[in-house]
């Protein structure tokens, strides 16, 4: 089959960290006779620095011209300490995000077994985790009406849903449970805000079109402190955008290994995948930041956007093998055993498909 993917490698690591996943998708496509074009486009500081715009309108054809965009990460430190700066990197993910309509953002947090001791939590209580947050994406608190009053001395960030955007969110989460172990939370804050009770009223009522589904309510605040003491009794979550972007940060350490976490963003035009880490600008070009969590996005580039369950397969294998064999970057090679370059996780996996 034929593709044409979006690159939008943007900041920091995102273009090392590209360059393996574009090795190894070729690899897969060569060993599958699929055909990939490429299209690159300029997204994040990067495109701030050409051409004045965080995500501008020829990235935006490029995405949309595409069967699928593989993103990398996109901020820049120059931008973090500027309070005043008015136009920034991040500016560019919401636009893009916005513009495709990627309202759901799937992030899985798994454990591998040969890592399970890097997590900061206890092997008893992370043994078996295999959990999804589905995450609203383009509505809440981020895009509300938000401004200053009483000559700036006063500010304000409104967080608006509507039904519709609710129940598109929560069928795929309904979707999902259906494929896994039929299982959905929905989290919110109804017991103090209004677009909580929204949420919850909107996905009782969806509860008799999926009589399989077992479902249940729980607040952010519970959730937040469950999510470490026992993530294994989660499956598929639901939530608004805000509680989305930190419970999956927080989901994230869970596994020990953020470097290898991969995400997905679907909606109304294009999906994108892209890795759950950012920019990581402290390494940006020396070939040591962990590719592995762009490689595994790639795979669910191939599963989801695809339908090509074996394609996703055959990298997620060759991950676990690197795995296994301690072909790895240094945030996981153990004290004192060689670690590899960014690049050379890339070769060898590329090798190995
Ligand atoms: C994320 C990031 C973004 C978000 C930032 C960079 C705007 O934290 O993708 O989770 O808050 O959504
Ligand atoms: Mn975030």
């Amino acid at each position: 089959m034929n593709f044409n993917i979006a690159l939008l490698a943007g900041d920091g690591i995102g273009p090392e960290v590209i360059d393996q996943a574009v090795k190894v998708v070729n690899a897969v496509a060569a060993k599958f006779n699929h055909e990939i074009k490429w299209t690159s486009a300029l997204t994040g500081a990067a495109a701030i620095d050409a051409v004045g715009e965080p995500y501008p309108d020829s990235t935006h054809e490029v995405c949309l011209a595409a069967d699928a965009v593989l993103f990398g990460a996109i901020g820049h430190p120059k931008y973090d300490n500027d309070p005043k700066a008015t136009v920034r990197p991040e500016q560019g993910l919401l636009k893009m995000r916005q513009k495709l309509g990627l309202f759901a953002n799937v992030r899985p947090t798994f454990t591998f077994p040969s890592l399970i001791d890097n997590s900061p939590l206890k092997r008893e209580r992370i043994e078996g985790t295999d959990l999804i947050i589905l995450r609203e994406l383009t509505g809440g608190i981020y895009f509300g009406e938000r401004g200053r009053k009483d000559d700036g001395n006063t500010a304000f960030d409104t967080c608006t849903y509507t039904r519709e955007e609710i129940q598109r969110l929560a069928k795929l989460g309904f979707e999902l449970a259906l494929t896994r172990s039929k299982k959905l939370c929905c989290v919110d804050k109804a017991n103090v805000l209004e677009s909580s009770r929204l949420w919850r009223e909107t996905v009782q009522n969806m509860e008799k079109d999926y009589p399989e589904v077992e479902v249940s309510y729980e607040f952010v605040d519970a959730v937040a402190m469950r999510l470490v003491q026992w993530p294994s009794s989660y499956d598929v979550i639901i939530t608004e955008n805000l509680f989305g972007d930190i419970l999956t940060d927080e989901a994230s350490v869970i596994s020990g290994s953020m470097g290898l976490m991969p995400s997905a963003s679907k909606g109304v035009h294009t999906s994108l995948y892209e890795p759950i880490h950012g920019s990581y600008p402290q390494a940006a070009g020396k070939d040591i930041a962990n590719p592995l969590a762009t490689v595994l996005s790639a795979a669910m580039m191939f599963e989801d956007a695809f339908g090509l369950k074996d394609e996703a397969e055959a990298i997620r294998e060759v991950v676990n093998k690197s795995l296994a064999e301690g072909i790895v970057t240094e945030d996981l090679a153990p004290k004192g055993i060689k670690a590899y370059k960014t690049s050379e996780v890339g070769d060898w996996l590329a090798k190995n498909i």
